[in-house]
């Protein structure tokens, strides 16, 4: 039975007993307190608490649905046969219209008669202090001839709620060959932000089965990679000789994800959802150089149009496929050229960033000669090095230790977080203490920036600042030198020496040069090095700038080789220029002999 049938056997088989179907809703939900749509009872908590009325709504207290999923706590997972970040969860509802008993004997015909597999156990509530044991639900089980009945606390058997609140109680889980196909859940509290539950006035019912596990085990195969899911539309990106199955996995699941968190409007960015659809594409995108075939081990070459091929596959296959999915997607166009921008931006960090992982790399392993031929003994990655290729050369942390895996090296985890932790101090002291290496401090002098939302304002500032010196270096040449430097939340104002006054056409072209890096969506970077080292690197310096012998270096690019601006500097800085808005210069002026000024604001 392909998974289209399953769908809507499930559907069929609920609607003969009298719930009515409720189309997906969004992965990304109403509730702020959730990223994504995690569950199919998210979008009906408001029935289970009473405060909507599902008769109004659907015309029946009892509901089924298959819901689009997205969880990332199984991020790290994806790869082995059963976990995924996307899946269609199917599931039965009740608000108030039958609990338990029925709940129990719907799962058992279903399961059992529906579709003739055999349950190898279920799983109830054990009862702790302040929950008691579900017997009821034990009962029914073996009533229903379900003779291995186990029990379990907390952690295995109570569900919910998501989010920061909201309707929650005991399990009951179904086994099928040794894996969970089916959680019930018996919905009784009401747990609050404090953790405190009370009962809630309605019982419900909230039943979640994936749509991928449960193929699994009626097509019989080993992985869920192996089901019409998968196969389908993806399984000539999946296999490729000489290829380990794990990289065809990521790549399948993370494209999935992908396609599907655009199609819900999502759009690649450095925070929350739109932050892990960033990682998704990039992790895909590192995958996919293997699957292409044509990674050389050195450099590699990435064919774009197959990672598009893959995207493409999954719209219509899904498209297709099920009715769900037919109207809510953003139009196929639309999603490709999401993806591609994004991969588009992503290939030459890749690039330039495993070029240093191997140098790293290479440099720490060594050949052992032995008479019969030779062999390598494989570098560590450091916990600096690490960080050093997610600092400096943009390459996410899930991507380092993928290459470290493919590469035999080990990869310091708790390393890397102590290195992370190290630089956020550094930043931080950069906005308590001193404000962009040139002199002003935050809360002295001109500059306040009191506010959370003032603060911001001027971090954006401090930026545009760097890439405004920057541009005027490259329009008006050598000759200039940043002499002084005063941002408020409303502008900036950036004195420097030349000999004349700027021409408006002059202007034009360094506020066009500021605002195309603004669009190009640059990252900025922080490097901690000695100040000899950071001399090297040609950074700018403030000619009054007092620097110790560790100095932190900020630059706007993918990496300190082919950034566009470097300079000793203390921060704090926007993570992407795109942050920063548009910049428009407002005045220049003479501010003393040989010293312009400029003044910016950003708009
Ligand atoms: N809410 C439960 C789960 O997600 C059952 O639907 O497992």
């Amino acid at each position: 039975m392909n998974s289209s049938d399953l769908r809507t056997k499930f559907l069929a088989f609920f609607k003969a007993r009298g719930h009515a179907i409720v189309p997906s809703s969004s992965l990304i939900p109403d509730d702020p307190s959730v990223l994504f749509t995690t569950a199919g009872m998210q979008q009906f908590k408001k029935y289970f608490t009473g405060e909507l009325d599902p008769i109004k709504d659907f015309g029946s207290k009892n509901v089924t649905s298959v819901q689009k999923c997205f969880r990332t706590s199984d991020i790290d997972e994806v790869g082995d046969e059963s976990h995924l970040t996307f899946f269609e969860m199917m599931g039965n509802f009740s608000f108030g219209g039958y609990f338990k008993k029925e709940a129990i004997i719907y799962a058992h015909e279903f399961i059992a008669k529906e579709l003739g597999l055999s349950i190898d156990y279920v799983s109830v509530f054990e009862g702790d202090a302040d929950v008691p044991a579900d017997m009821e639900s034990e009962e029914i089980w073996k009533s229903l001839g379900v003779k291995d009945v186990r029990k379990f606390g907390r952690k295995d058997n109570f569900w919910g709620p998501t989010g920061a609140e909201g309707p929650c109680g005991p399990t009951s889980e179904v086994y099928v060959r040794g894996v969970e196909v089916w959680n019930l859940v018996f919905n009784e509290y009401y747990q609050d932000k404090n953790k405190k539950l009370t009962p809630l006035k309605v019982k419900g019912i909230d039943t979640g089965m994936g749509l991928e596990r449960l193929a699994m085990m009626v097509q019989n195969t080993q992985t869920i990679f192996e089901t019409d899911l998968f196969k389908n539309p993806l399984s000539t990106f999946m296999h490729l000789p000489g290829v380990d199955d794990k990289s065809g996995r990521i790549f399948a699941d993370h494209i999935r994800g992908a396609t599907f968190l655009i199609a819900d409007g999502v759009l690649p960015s450095n925070k929350d959802a739109g932050y892990i659809l960033r990682r998704l594409i990039r992790r895909a995108i590192f995958h996919s150089r293997k699957l292409t075939g044509e990674d050389n081990g050195g450099g590699f070459k990435l064919s774009t149009s197959r990672t598009l091929e893959a995207v493409k596959n999954t719209i219509s296959f899904y498209g297709n496929s099920f009715e769900n999915y037919k109207n809510l997607l953003v139009n196929e166009k639309d999603i490709l050229k999401i993806f591609k921008e994004e991969q588009n931006k992503f290939i030459q960090t890749l690039d330039n960033g495993i070029r240093e992982f191997n140098r790293l790399h290479n440099s720490k392993s060594k050949v052992q000669g032995e008479s019969g031929g030779s062999y390598k003994i494989f570098g560590k990655i450091s916990a600096e090095d690490a960080f050093h290729l997610y600092q400096s050369y943009g390459l996410p942390r899930e991507i380092i230790r993928d290459l470290c895996v493919e590469r035999e090296a080990e990869f310091d985890d708790k390393g890397f977080d102590k290195e992370f932790e190290k630089h956020q101090e550094i930043s931080r002291a950069g906005v308590e203490k001193k404000f962009g290496g040139h002199g002003l401090t935050l809360d002295t002098g001109e500059l306040k920036a009191g506010s959370e939302e003032e603060q911001r304002k001027v971090i954006k500032f401090h930026t545009a600042t760097h890439l405004l010196h920057q541009a005027l270096l490259e329009v008006l040449g050598n000759e200039v030198e940043q002499r002084g430097s005063d941002i408020t939340p409303e502008r900036t104002r950036f004195d420097f020496t030349f000999p004349r006054k700027v021409t408006p056409e002059e202007l034009k072209r360094i506020e066009e040069i500021v605002n195309e890096k603004i669009k190009a969506d640059l990252p900025v970077k922080v490097i901690e090095m000695s100040k000899a080292e950071a001399e090297k690197t040609g950074a700018l310096k403030f000619f009054k700038g007092k620097y110790s012998d560790k100095v932190t270096v900020y630059f706007i690019g993918d990496s300190l080789e082919n950034a566009f601006n470097k300079e000793f500097c203390a921060g704090p800085h926007v993570s992407r220029t795109s942050e920063i808005g548009k910049f428009k210069i407002t005045k220049e002026e003479s501010s003393s002999a040989g010293i312009r000024r400029i003044r910016a604001i950003i708009e």
